[in-house]
């Protein structure tokens, strides 16, 4: 029920270039509040003088920047190796499409490999095997780092290009980014918002994190994907603890998403009301905890800023 992958293994996962806490904001289901926990965690930990580094790794839809009202630029594109098959050295051996597992090459006996872009990994297998040096290095763009600044705040962002499919990659260069920058800046500590889901993009977004932070709702559904998230972060050997949101919704099943939490050795850290002042705080492009600091939750999230901040040591 709970594989938990070898201690090496996870351990070279979990390596980073940087001495700085990493907490991240997860959730294996779509629309939890991950993105208003992250954005409230982050300006009640700003707002106690903690020098934050906040990464939107949610690269399909990167909102956070647009909820917090942080003017964004362009810091680097996001490229992957595409084959160039030079026509005067290739031979039509076919080598190269047999070794592409996406079939983006491919080849009809005797001609030069046909391409098509879209299916490509940017692996390089094709160029590694080519026996006459026939593949050079072409790149294409599928998305982009976004950097920005609000007060004592620094935000790093990915976000994909439409209709490009290769996520992951645009959450590693995102978080390679953000390593980099928190090498040459003081932070106290990273906080990471992920995709919903428990595929690749989540994991690598998951990379390095000291805590991740499981955001569920109290509802079957919220309970059925918690256990998926628990399972993954889990297997990646990284702490971490649950937060219910909306969890005074009618029916809400706090003791199911509490045994849950127990089945994977961890507990609740904080339950967070419905509060409809969220939404006016999304209008006004500021966080709850500073637009709205005495509603429930926007305290229940300043609890949640404190009581993580006693988890370990973020400085
Ligand atoms: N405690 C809450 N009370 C009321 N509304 C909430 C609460 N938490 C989140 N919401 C609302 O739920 C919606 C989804 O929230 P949010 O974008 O933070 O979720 P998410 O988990 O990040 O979604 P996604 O999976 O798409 O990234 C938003 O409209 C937000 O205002
Ligand atoms: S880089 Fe990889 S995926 Fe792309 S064409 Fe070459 S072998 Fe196929
Ligand atoms: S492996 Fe090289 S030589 Fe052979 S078909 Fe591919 S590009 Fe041409
Ligand atoms: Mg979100």
């Amino acid at each position: 029920m709970n594989p938990i992958l070898m201690e090496h293994v996870t351990a070279s996962f979990n390596a980073k270039p940087v001495d700085l806490p990493v907490i991240a904001v997860t959730g294996g289901k779509g629309g939890t509040g991950k993105t208003s926990v992250a954005v409230n965690l982050v300006a009640a930990m700003t707002g106690t003088g903690h020098r934050v580094l906040f990464v939107d790794a949610d690269v399909d839809s990167p909102t956070a920047a647009i909820v917090f009202g942080i003017p964004q630029e362009l810091a680097e594109r996001v490229e992957i190796f595409v084959p160039r098959i030079l026509d005067t050295k290739c031979n039509g051996c076919g080598k190269c499409a047999e070794s592409c597992r996406p079939h983006a090459l491919i080849q009809i006996a005797g001609k030069q490999p046909m391409f098509f872009e879209e299916l490509c990994s940017g692996c390089e297998a094709c160029k590694l095997v080519c026996p006459l040096q026939a593949i050079g290095e072409g790149k294409r763009v599928i998305g982009y780092v976004h950097r920005g600044t609000r007060g004592d705040l620094s935000f790093i962002g990915g976000e994909l290009k439409p209709n490009e499919a290769r996520s992951a990659q645009v959450v590693t260069a995102a978080k390679d980014a953000a390593f980099a920058q928190a090498r040459t800046a003081s932070y106290d500590v990273m906080i990471v918002d992920t995709s919903p889901g428990t595929h690749c993009n989540v994991v690598q977004a998951l990379r390095g994190a000291d805590l991740a932070l499981a955001v569920t709702e109290p509802t079957p559904l919220g309970a059925h994907d918690l256990t998926l998230i628990l399972r993954l972060i889990s297997m990646l050997g990284i702490p971490s603890k649950v937060v219910v949101n909306k969890a005074d919704l009618p029916g809400a099943q706090i003791q199911l998403i509490s045994e849950i939490a127990n089945s994977y050795g961890n507990e609740i850290i904080m339950q967070i009301p419905v509060d409809k002042s969220l939404f006016e705080s999304y209008v006004a492009g500021e966080p709850l905890v500073t637009t709205h600091p005495n509603t429930a939750a926007a305290q229940s999230i300043a609890k949640l800023a404190d009581a993580v901040t006693r988890l370990f040591p973020v400085r």
